[in-house]
């Protein structure tokens, strides 16, 4: 069964109680539960890694590039937080991965937020971004990787 996997970047583990008008109520175990669900629908499976650091993210990026030329693993769902707007060792890191494709997620409208959040090192290197639609945003980019929308 090939894998999905599903990275979450500084400060989602406190999804539920972190700023729950902006993130909802639902926890990262939650939003794992559902990429399951959502994945299986498809025949695929899920690997989760949540961390406040950005080196395990990039470690995880450079594994995930190995598991796609394996033929194991169908692509990467990032949503890296706020190291979306400032690292370009995850860019390099994406960039370093093509063509595994990777899709950005932000739960919130990052643009109709504060100036630092419009700007993203992940998107121009993404292979799609879907921001703004709550945690269903994970679900639909498992959707179109799934079903090769990119
Ligand atoms: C976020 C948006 C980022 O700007 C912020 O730093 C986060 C969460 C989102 O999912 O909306 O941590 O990525």
């Amino acid at each position: 069964m090939k894998t999905i996997l599903i990275l979450n970047g500084p400060n989602l583990n406190l999804l539920g109680t972190r700023e729950p008008d902006l993130y909802g109520h639902d926890t990262l175990k939650d939003v794992e539960a559902l990429c399951t669900e959502s994945a299986k629908l498809h025949g695929l499976g899920i690997e989760a890694l949540q961390s406040n650091h950005e080196g395990d993210l990039i470690d995880a990026m450079h594994k995930a590039g190995q598991a796609f030329k394996a033929g194991t693993l169908l692509g990467v769902v990032i949503n890296a937080g706020a190291l979306t707007h400032t690292s370009i060792g995850l860019h390099d890191a994406i960039k370093g991965i093509q063509p595994c494709p990777v899709i950005e997620v932000h739960i919130s409208n990052v643009y109709a937020r504060e100036a630092f959040r419009h700007h993203s090192f992940i998107a121009p290197v993404a292979a799609g971004c879907i921001v703004g639609f709550g945690i269903r945003g994970y679900q639909l980019a498992i959707h179109a990787l799934a079903e090769g929308q990119h």
